[in-house]
């Protein structure tokens, strides 16, 4: 059975779905995307995902393609239609397309939006399987690190200079030595004091739907953490590091630049976080459908 794509108001099979070579996401990435994750039939932190879609078009000034009603037929729609109960869901929506010049079209146009689906692996149970190695890389990006743009070549290059050392996680730092965030996750350390840290939100990094729902269980089972940026530093000397994202839910970096990460397995308040998320995940009282 071929994928379906739902592309500006039709499914269609992936080799039929297709956009305009004139579309503005293709000539200059002027668009943005979402990624939402889906478990046994349900979206995850669906309303944070469109809360901060509406936020990346607004500050992009892109207009809406639909009200959010529709767009949750949408989504559920290509579910459906590609059979996946779990899974990820990929949307994207363009400024539209127009004859190539920089500046906006002085006529309004509408705007594009493709959204795809895929199967995943069934959510993991055992985190001592689900980890991941790092390195650190100079941050390259823009100063709108806040927005969910699709350009996203800096993320791409230091992504793939962790797949050349065998890693699976490029750790960004910027030019006073700070991390930002992972290249497609936000990070979080257990500092040599013992202290549960993320970075504050801020225009150096995506506010993470994880992250936010993370924040959200800590917050509400009384679990310490802080929001402060930390070194890359902090980061060589933390006992543990975790990654979060959509699609990674907490996932414990147990290798940074090829030497283990406190004593190289996966630590406890890792685990704990790890269990935490699971039960959010399964339709705990901060993620109703
Ligand atoms: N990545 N930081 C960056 C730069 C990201 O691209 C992502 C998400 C995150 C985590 O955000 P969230 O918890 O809302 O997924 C942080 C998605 C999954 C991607 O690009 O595929």
């Amino acid at each position: 059975m071929s994928r379906i794509a739902y592309v500006n108001g039709e499914y269609l099979p992936h080799p039929e779905a297709v956009v305009n070579i004139e579309d503005r996401g293709y000539q200059f990435a002027d668009g943005v995307y979402e990624v939402v994750y889906l478990n046994n039939g349900r979206f995850i932190d669906e309303d944070r995902h469109l809360d901060r879609l509406d936020r990346s078009l607004r500050e992009l000034r892109i207009a809406q393609p639909m009200g959010r009603p529709a767009l949750r037929v949408v989504l559920r729609e290509v579910m459906r239609r590609n059979r996946i109960r779990e899974g990820i869901v990929y949307m994207q929506i363009t400024r539209g397309v127009a004859r190539r010049e920089h500046a906006f079209p002085a006529k309004p146009i509408p705007p594009s939006m493709v959204v795809t689906a895929r199967r995943v692996a069934p959510y993991p149970v055992d985190v001592t399987k689900w980890t991941a190695t790092a390195i650190t890389h100079p941050d390259q990006r823009w100063e709108r690190c806040d927005i969910k743009s699709t350009a996203l070549l800096p993320n791409v290059l230091a992504k793939e200079a962790a797949h050349a050392q065998g890693a699976q996680e490029a750790i960004l730092v910027d030019a006073e030595g700070m991390v930002t965030e992972g290249s497609s996750t936000n990070i979080w350390i257990v500092d040599k004091n013992g202290v549960l840290r993320t970075r504050p939100l801020g225009n150096e990094i995506l506010p993470g739907c994880t992250r936010a729902a993370l924040a959200a269980e800590l917050t509400a089972h009384g679990i310490a953490f802080e929001e402060s940026r930390f070194s890359a530093e902090d980061l060589r000397d933390a006992r543990e590091v975790f990654q979060t994202s959509a699609s990674s839910f907490v996932k414990p970096i147990v290798k940074l630049n090829g030497a283990p990460v406190g004593d190289g397995g996966v630590g406890p308040v890792a685990k704990q976080l790890f269990a935490l998320f699971a039960r959010h995940v399964q339709g705990g009282p901060r993620n109703a459908a």
